[in-house]
């Protein structure tokens, strides 16, 4: 298989290094705005540089044989680049976000659904174990009937403030993802959220009109309720968790011994000696897995683990936890367009 990647920042060097190590990819081509980083990342790794993005779509030098996409590059050329390799054709892997907003969203899966191609989105949460574990109690009904469920996602510190702008804020960049697990763990739709806010941290969140830390109460359509918080301001280090809490028991995902989290009690555990640092050593595991499942939905021997709809689905309730800490009042996502 020959797989095409475009954006050879951050997470796309991650992505094509483990795209690098499947046996089914025979060939790696990868293309960046800056062509010299994507040189550069396809000497590292034995992959072969397209000499622009454009060359990798059918007429372009390196679009001939390519049998699939994978998406790393900014946010900002997300939709156009799915509408692209749509239209060529292409299985597309694209991390999160499809776009900033509900109308791009849109327009993209409409070429996605129209063309008939497949879209999967890198909502990696779904390949961690724990995640995965914790679906499999609710869904055995191990747990009893789910109550609560209580999800965070803390950051050790705040992105570069050029990023802010960029990111969509706090609910679309970085709670979105446990507003995707949240569906996936429990199997329910949010049906309303009341979010609020809080810039009381580095002034660049003032100034760029977002918050640093966020909480949102989410009402399940069975009744379940889930809090979710997030921060990007954590010291102590990446801290993403999830408690599930039902009639009969209760667990915890990502409860570990790099959980960046000290006990108050003179008896209980002590600080980890190797919190974790980020999402990319958090994750690892997870980000590798989706990528292999990605291979196999190419191959034709997995159904899509998450499409564009799924992430639609996310953003939605992005959109209204930021609809409710404007206008300050419980938001139902029935008012949230894309339904
Ligand atoms: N799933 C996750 O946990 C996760 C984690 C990190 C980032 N992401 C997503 O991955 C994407 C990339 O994030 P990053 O941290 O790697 O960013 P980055 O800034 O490190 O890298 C982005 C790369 O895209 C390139 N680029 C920009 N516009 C381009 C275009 N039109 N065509 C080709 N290349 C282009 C840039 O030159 C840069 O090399 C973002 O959308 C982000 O939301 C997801």
């Amino acid at each position: 298989m020959r797989i095409g990647l475009i954006g050879t920042g951050r997470i796309g060097t991650f992505h094509a290094a483990a795209l690098a190590r499947r046996p089914e990819v025979e060939s790696l081509v990868v293309a960046d705005v800056d062509a010299a980083r994507a040189a550069d990342l396809a000497a590292r790794l034995g992959a072969t540089a397209a000499p622009s993005v454009d060359a990798l779509f059918p007429g372009g030098a390196s679009g001939s044989g390519v049998d699939a996409l994978v998406i790393t590059a900014a946010t900002s050329a997300h939709a156009q680049l799915i509408a692209r390799g749509a239209r060529a054709g292409l299985p597309v892997f694209c991390e999160k976000p499809i776009a900033l907003d509900l109308p791009g969203t849109l327009a993209a899966l409409t070429e996605v659904e129209s063309a008939g191609t497949i879209l999967q989105l890198g909502f990696q949460r779904r390949f961690d174990a724990g995640y995965a574990a914790a679906r499999a109690a609710v869904r055995s009904g191990r747990l009893g009937r789910l109550h609560t469920v209580r999800a965070t996602t803390s950051d050790p510190a705040p992105p570069p403030a050029a990023y802010l702008p960029l990111s969509g804020g706090l609910y679309r960049d970085c709670l979105v993802h446990d507003f995707d697990i949240l569906r996936w763990v429990t199997g329910r739709e949010v049906t309303e959220v009341y979010a609020t806010g809080s810039d009381a941290g580095p002034a660049m969140f003032r100034e760029a009109g977002d918050v640093d830390t966020a909480a949102v109460l989410l009402t399940l359509d069975d009744g379940t309720l889930a809090t979710a918080t997030a921060t990007r301001c954590n010291g102590a280090g990446y801290d993403v968790r999830m408690e599930l809490a039902g009639e009969a028991d209760q667990i915890a995902v990502g409860l570990h011994a790099r959980t960046p989290l000290t006990s108050a009690e003179p008896d209980g555990p002590g600080a980890p000696d190797k919190p974790w640092p980020g999402f990319l050593e958090r994750f690892a595991p997870a980000y590798e897995a989706e990528l292999a499942a990605f291979v196999d939905v190419v191959r034709g021997e997995l159904a899509n683990p998450c499409d564009g709809r799924e992430a639609l689905h996310a953003l939605r309730i992005a959109e209204a936890c930021e609809l409710s800490r404007a206008e300050r009042r419980v938001v139902r996502l029935a008012e949230i367009a894309g339904a």
